[in-house]
């Protein structure tokens, strides 16, 4: 058998690494210009932050009329990335509310958003955990390329080598330019710990009254075993040829702290002094453990 090594095929393009998957240089470029919409809904995340879950929270929050239907679709046709070349989804003949996944850092994504036309849903997680369920996902996600062990990919992650690049310049780049955008920041570990306020936020956010919103319903609907069951929210639908089941599942853990059981104290401290070098002058502040 070939002994696995992380090689994932990333093309850099604008300053940015993006992931040899569903890439097209000059649909990238197309994006600039690309026509928002006041209603148009961003989820955008550094990979691993709790996109997937963020999509179905959102789905519950919105099962508007007018898009009747749309929210039994697989998350990937509801919440399309942006950022991926399908000549399948015209974008322009979506019914309104569109909603949009990214991974794509502040600079990259349409001139109009950054405009505030449309709002965007930043969710950040603690880059411990984010580092960790990456790791994992190499073994999952085939274009990813296998990680070779914990130790190498984690220097690669620090050093931003990784599709999607540095989690650091992800978060600051968002972070530092939020003035320019119709914004609204949530974490990972805020869902976890009261998915019920986070629920009411986004319902703000979004201008949905929360009378009309069945907060109850949707924070149990979007519980880990929830979504696990639910094969439109949980990734089950990926084909073998990008996928290795064998190898795990999208919702994995689902947990805050999970480093806890891969990192060594060496390593710990070393993430420690970068995270501390890259991140000591921004107010954000992460939960490590629960
Ligand atoms: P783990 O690998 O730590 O389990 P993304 O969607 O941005 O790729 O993030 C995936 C991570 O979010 C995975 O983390 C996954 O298990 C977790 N996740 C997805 N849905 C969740 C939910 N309902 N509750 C808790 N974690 C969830």
């Amino acid at each position: 058998p070939q002994s696995p090594s992380f090689d994932p095929s990333i093309i850099e393009y604008k300053g940015f690494r993006f992931l040899n998957f569903k890439y097209n240089e000059k649909y990238i470029d197309s994006l600039e210009t690309f026509e928002t919409r006041e209603s148009d809904v961003f989820v955008v995340t550094y990979p691993k932050s709790g996109t997937v879950w963020t999509q179905q929270i959102v789905s519950l929050i919105c099962p508007d009329e007018d898009r009747t239907g749309e929210e039994l679709l697989p998350n990937n046709l509801r919440f399309p990335w942006i950022e991926f070349f399908n000549e399948e989804i015209d974008h322009s003949s979506r019914p309104s509310p569109r909603f949009f996944s990214s991974h794509l850092p502040y600079n990259l994504v349409p001139n109009e958003l950054r405009k505030g036309k449309g709002k965007v849903i930043y969710v950040s997680r603690n880059p411990k955990d984010v580092m960790v369920s990456y790791f994992h996902f190499t073994y999952f996600f085939k274009p990813m390329g296998k990680a070779k062990d914990f130790s190498e990919f984690m220097d690669n992650f620090l050093n931003g080598n990784v599709p999607l690049g540095s989690w650091f310049d992800h978060l600051r780049g968002w972070y530092d330019h939020r003035d320019e955008f119709n914004i609204l920041f949530i974490s990972y570990e805020e869902m976890i710990k009261d998915l019920r306020s986070v629920v009411i936020k986004i319902c703000k956010f979004l201008g949905k009254k929360i009378e009309n919103v069945d907060i109850d319903k949707i924070a149990e609907e979007g519980t880990f075993n929830k979504m696990k069951k639910n094969p439109k929210a949980n990734y089950e639908w990926i084909p073998a040829d990008h996928a290795n089941k064998e190898n795990g599942s999208f919702l994995r853990k689902g947990t805050i702290g999970d480093w806890k059981n891969v990192m060594t104290v060496a390593q710990n401290e070393k993430f420690d002094q970068v995270f501390q070098e890259k991140m000591k002058d921004l107010p954000l502040k992460f939960i490590w453990d629960i």
